[in-house]
């Protein structure tokens, strides 16, 4: 039962989990309850404050096991097995954490005794981890991302009941199909549109253009959206056995503002052809807009062979083709719905099957 978590996890922590697995009223369910697999990647859930009462915190300190060694009797709502994927601050996310952790997923996923995989994260990039993980993992069983607002050793800390729902979502068959789920504060919200809208406030994610899915409670998930309202993964997904991470094509975010010249684009056209970006996502104002030199400036890379996305900054709506921007002559693409920094995570991947700007605009358009 506790095949995987064995070879990372303290005594201590081993020991309780094994005198729960060890009491006779769970032998007995033993068969019976689902199996989840746990991986950890670290964040503020995992985080410690500098000292009792203190503000100040470290992100990603402590271990799978301690985490769990913090919620006793988490072993009668599944059979858990876990991993210490990372444990870093999700800001130091990479491609390659990204993709190893979607194949460790993907093993899981594939595993048929497995019902469904709980992953712990920072929350500042966990809505770009739950989106990546939407276009590469094929599976209908869930997967649940959560993490906390405040540090595993403040006396609110969010984590112990945010990771408690998130195993019962995890092990929930109604949870099924509805691709990354991301649980926080008790919502459920589907990868494409959520995003993380406060620096401390614990509803800081908000799905600004739907809303959530549901509820989740240790208790387990209830829905308020069908699955089947869920849009499939744009392209059919993208295969990713086929992904190595030090060959993605390398994207960019650029911000427009007021009073923004085009020197950071003019930047990254000066550097040597290797070094260059394949893509620039425009963090545009309003409907994915910026200033004419910076428009200028953008055009001068799509001149120079670099793919071109506009996105907005607002936060929320949809940035279409061609409203107060002539795509179809410049030649580049809108990001509907998707924010910058998960139109950079399509761009990636988009720039890895064409570079077609049509089958580009598709991918988009079907985000
Ligand atoms: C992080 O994203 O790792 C730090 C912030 C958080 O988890 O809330």
């Amino acid at each position: 039962m506790l095949r995987h978590l064995a070879r990372s996890v303290s005594a201590a922590a081993l020991a309780a989990l094994v005198s729960l697995a060890a009491a006779p009223a769970l032998h007995a369910a033993d068969n019976e309850r689902p199996r989840v697999a746990i991986l950890a990647t670290g964040g503020t859930i995992a985080g410690v404050q500098a000292h009792p009462g203190a503000a100040a915190y470290k992100p990603g300190v402590l271990t799978l096991d301690h985490l769990l060694a913090q919620l006793p009797g988490l072993d009668q709502v599944a059979r858990l097995e876990g991993e210490q994927v990372a444990n870093i601050a999700s800001q130091d996310i990479t491609a390659e954490l990204w993709l190893r952790l979607a194949r460790r997923a993907a093993a899981h996923l594939a595993d048929p005794a497995v019902s469904g995989v709980v992953i712990t994260h920072g929350t500042d990039t966990m809505e770009e981890s739950a989106w990546l993980l939407r276009l590469v993992l094929r599976s209908e069983k869930p997967v649940v991302l959560t993490g906390a607002m405040l540090p595993a050793t403040h006396p609110q800390a969010d984590g112990p009941v945010n990771l408690r729902s998130a195993v019962a979502v995890a092990a929930s068959p109604a949870a099924r199909g509805y691709g990354p789920l991301l649980l926080l504060n008790g919502e459920l919200h589907p990868a494409r549109d959520v995003r993380k809208t406060a620096t401390e406030a614990i509803d800081t994610f908000q799905s600004p253009n739907d809303l959530p899915v549901g509820a989740a409670s240790p208790a387990g998930p209830s829905f308020s959206v069908s699955a089947s309202s869920i849009r499939p993964a744009p392209g059919g997904g993208f295969d990713l056995a086929a992904l190595d991470a030090d060959a993605l094509p390398r994207v960019v975010i650029v911000a427009a503002h007021g009073d923004a010249d085009g020197s950071v684009v003019d930047a990254l056209l000066a550097l040597p052809a290797e070094r260059r970006p394949a893509g620039i996502v425009l963090a545009g104002v309003g409907n994915g807009n910026a200033s004419a030199p910076l428009l200028a400036a953008l055009e001068r890379a799509s001149s120079a062979g670099i793919v071109v996305v506009r996105s907005s900054r607002t936060g929320r709506g949809l940035v279409d083709r061609n409203l107060e921007v002539d795509d179809d002559r410049l030649g580049w693409i809108a990001a509907r719905a998707l924010s910058p920094q998960k139109a950079r995570i399509l761009l990636v991947l988009g720039l890895t099957r064409t570079r077609d700007l049509a089958e580009l605009q598709r991918l988009f358009d079907e985000a």
